[in-house]
């Protein structure tokens, strides 16, 4: 049995529209080989031996979550989730506090309900890398193409190219300790900073969060055109299982 400190408990945000994918409903919810999105991110923790527990942030006037079937070995609680993705975060943090009175120093994952496909070897390796950490850290990958920045009167123009050394895609699960993130993530939205994703409300602080290399496989399901890859990329994953 782990002990408060080792805890790791998943947030899961999946309380947004899916604006991006234009489809009939949000993305989290569209088929995805034999399950619907969500429930293959699920999937991705349910089994691990190190997870505590999941706490899902769903909208408010969610149709869709109380029609799925969901097949999880672990507890599994859901929040409302807010405006933002940051807000949503916070609301499954109050109630990691409040609800579960979860330690300070326990570990807190947080992954988007719109990235199905990351490897058991990922997850693996962030929570390895981090085993000795006081603050945390995510999955990221290098940046890869050569980076054009645009200028600012035309954004179709390059201005100039940016240097590509150290830059890198944040990834998801991004993981803290959870006092750390719960404390990054109030004051970061008290001072109105803009928060895109959590290491963001962990830089605010000063703080150091250390980058794992994961691979470029775990995508954010975001445009039309991600589904199909989504799918190239899970069953490839199940075939080698
Ligand atoms: N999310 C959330 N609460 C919000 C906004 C987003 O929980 N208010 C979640 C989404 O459900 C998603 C994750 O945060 O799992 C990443 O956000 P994103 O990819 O931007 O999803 P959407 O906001 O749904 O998509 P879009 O920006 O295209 O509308
Ligand atoms: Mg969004």
């Amino acid at each position: 049995m782990l002990n408060k400190q080792e805890a790791i408990w998943v947030v899961i945000p999946a309380a947004g529209v899916g604006k991006r994918m234009q489809a009939d409903r949000p993305k989290q919810y569209l088929s995805l080989l034999d399950k619907c999105v969500i429930e293959q991110t699920i999937a991705c923790f349910s089994a691990h031996p190190k997870i505590s527990g999941i706490i899902i942030a769903l909208s408010p006037d969610d149709p869709y979550w109380k029609d799925l079937n969901i097949n999880c070995d672990k507890p599994l609680y859901t929040v409302d989730g807010g405006n933002e993705r940051c807000d949503s975060v916070l609301n499954a943090l109050v109630y990691l506090k409040s609800e579960l009175a979860l330690h300070d120093d326990s570990w807190v994952m947080v992954h988007d309900a719109a990235r199905p496909c990351l490897s058991q070897k990922d997850l693996n390796k962030l929570i390895t890398a981090l085993e000795n950490s006081a603050v945390g850290g995510i999955l990221a990958s290098p940046v890869r193409d050569t980076m054009k920045r645009s200028s600012e009167s035309n954004q179709h123009i390059i201005h100039h190219t940016e240097n590509r050394d150290n830059l890198w895609h944040a990834l998801t699960p991004q993981m803290f300790r959870f006092a750390l993130l719960f404390d990054a993530l109030q004051q970061a939205l008290d001072n109105n900073i803009s928060i895109t994703d959590d290491a963001s409300a962990i830089e605010y602080l000063g703080l150091p969060a250390e980058l794992i290399e994961g691979d470029a496989s775990n995508i954010k399901i975001t445009k039309p055109s991600d589904l199909a890859l989504a799918e190239f990329f899970l069953s490839r994953a199940k075939e080698s299982v």
